[in-house]
């Protein structure tokens, strides 16, 4: 795995044995913002509870504390990973945007670990989302981000996204970058609204999948 610098000079994430980026190509900072924290609605929620799956390199958790912070908004985190990556990546994303947050984090790497900070609260866990038991009606919005379903099918599958749709609360939302068929066929299938929204640079379209309210 090594870094590079995406199309917005944010720092990026290549996994070299996937052949598969973890971040955007055209700019890593920008699809965290305008997809995962903008198109989800959560940057105008007064206490957001995020579910994500795919922690990576903690890019959409720190864009998404960044902005709790700004408007005084309490977060509420909760990140699910199957495989850290090396300590040293996390400290050239996360601790780029938010070195405090690594620091506290860098002692317990590799382990789920619970941290409350200013503004707040993360909860990390190590786990394969196929072997995770989700709350019910928790989240307000899923960051749904694993790799794509090429490289990465097993987290794309229908049990995982029912899994979200449980863990959101009524009138949630799930955002992700991928558009392919199955993946909108299977969220249809389970009673999600699905959009298309315009995506950025040659990502031509991203997803937003709407739980209906109560
Ligand atoms: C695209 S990266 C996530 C980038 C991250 N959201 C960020 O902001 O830096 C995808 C992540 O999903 C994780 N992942 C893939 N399959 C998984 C699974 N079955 N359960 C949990 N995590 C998984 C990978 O290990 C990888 O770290």
């Amino acid at each position: 795995m090594r870094l590079f610098r995406s199309g917005d000079g944010s720092p990026g994430v290549l996994d070299e044995r996937l052949g598969e980026a973890q971040h955007a190509r055209d700019g890593a900072f920008t699809q965290a913002r305008e997809l995962y924290l903008r198109a989800s609605g959560t940057h105008r929620h007064p206490a957001p509870r995020i579910l994500e799956l795919g922690f990576g390199a903690g890019l959409n958790f720190a864009v998404t504390l960044a902005d709790a912070r700004r408007r005084d908004a309490w977060l509420d985190y909760w990140a699910l990973e199957a495989h850290p990556l090396p300590l040293e990546l996390l400290e050239a994303v996360l601790g780029r945007f938010e070195p405090e947050v690594f620091a506290a984090l860098a002692p317990g790497w590799g382990r789920s670990l619970r941290l409350a900070g200013c503004g707040f609260r993360l909860r990390l866990e190590i786990v394969d989302v196929r072997a995770w038991k989700p709350p019910a009606a928790w989240a307000s919005a899923v960051y749904f981000d694993p790799f794509s379903p090429r490289t990465n099918p097993e987290a794309w599958e229908r049990p995982v996204l029912a899994a979200m749709k449980r863990a959101l609360q009524p009138g949630g939302v799930l955002v992700t970058y991928s558009v392919a068929r199955p993946v909108r066929e299977a969220l249809e299938s389970l009673g999600f609204r699905v959009e298309r929204l315009r995506g950025r640079g040659r990502k031509r379209h991203w997803l937003r999948a709407h739980r209906a309210g109560p």
